[in-house]
């Protein structure tokens, strides 16, 4: 994360590098952080939700056919999307869950099924409460399902998922696992197909993460949030080099949005992030 002015939460930060076998502790430390500060984050994540609903519409927007043409008819398409670092669900899980077909599809002929998934097991909970809990289904016809644990753990068949999305999250991983993850994530996401079952073309499976823009080998606050237990992790390969790797050409993503966007954080930290919305080929 790059910051222009220096607030106190700044004045807390210790810079500190863990080595990829310090990886379990960091996220064991991140998860009771998120578990003792969920109820300040979900306030605080309330009030800053513009950016997060703005990408979610263009993601989709890029994901189903209907929405960026309303007149399209559906296809009873039940689109697999993955949410990493979903938090409680506030904002994108919950819109999904709340997603209407019927406003731009047939009545209940598209549906979502949301795998949602957070280190902090509090999150989850907090999550499953207002959402409804493992796999209930909803007057949308939408599906949800809780996976508590981390990223890094997670495993899907090659091709199997329409979307992935991960806000604010892929950025506590250490850089080197988060080249990992978008590796994985491509391989995850579908190909585009030549003709589904009902004769139309399917274009490939969407990704949107967003990340630091500014390059950091591991960057530690101790109060975040001014939190006493908001210890935080974050690190970043930077704008150029992240964008590197989306391209790598073994992972066959073509890039539909790479934008970096500033944001004001903890009252008056100007924080900048880049917003990468990437499709399979
Ligand atoms: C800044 S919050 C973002 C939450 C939500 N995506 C949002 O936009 O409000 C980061 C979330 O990522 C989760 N997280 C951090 N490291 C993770 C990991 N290795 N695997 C899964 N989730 C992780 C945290 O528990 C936390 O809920």
């Amino acid at each position: 994360m790059s910051t222009t002015n220096t607030t106190k939460a700044e004045e807390n930060a210790q810079p500190h590098i863990p080595s990829a076998s310090d990886s379990e502790a960091m996220k064991s430390r991140l998860k009771e952080s998120y578990d003792a500060i969920a109820a300040t984050y979900n306030d605080w994540t309330t009030q800053h939700s513009s950016l997060r609903e703005k990408y979610l519409d263009k993601l989709l927007g890029y994901l189903v056919p209907s929405v960026a043409a309303p007149s399209q008819p559906g296809h009873g398409q039940v689109y697999r999307i993955l949410e990493l670092g979903c938090g409680a669900g506030i904002p994108v899980t919950e819109r999904l869950v709340n997603f209407d077909f019927a406003s731009s599809d047939e009545k209940g002929a598209s549906s979502f099924h949301i795998v949602a998934n957070d280190l902090s097991s509090t999150q989850v909970e907090l999550g499953q409460k207002r959402l409804g809990g493992s796999l209930v289904s909803f007057q949308t016809n939408n599906l949800i399902e809780w996976i508590q644990g981390d990223m890094t753990k997670l495993s899907f068949p090659d091709e199997s998922l329409d979307a992935v999305i991960g806000m604010y999250s892929i950025i506590h991983l250490p850089k080197e696992e988060q080249a990992v993850m978008i590796r994985r994530i491509a391989r995850w996401l579908k190909r585009p197909s030549s003709s589904d079952d009902h004769g139309s073309v399917g274009g490939g499976g969407i990704m949107l993460l967003n990340f630091g823009d500014e390059a950091s080998d591991g960057e530690v606050i101790d109060k975040w949030l001014g939190e006493d237990k908001g210890w935080m992790y974050w690190s970043a390969w930077g704008t150029e080099k992240t964008m590197e790797i989306v391209r790598e050409k073994q992972n066959g993503l073509e890039v539909l949005v790479e934008e970096v966007v500033s944001e004001k954080e903890d009252g008056a930290v100007d924080v900048m992030f880049l917003w990468v919305i990437a499709r399979r080929t």
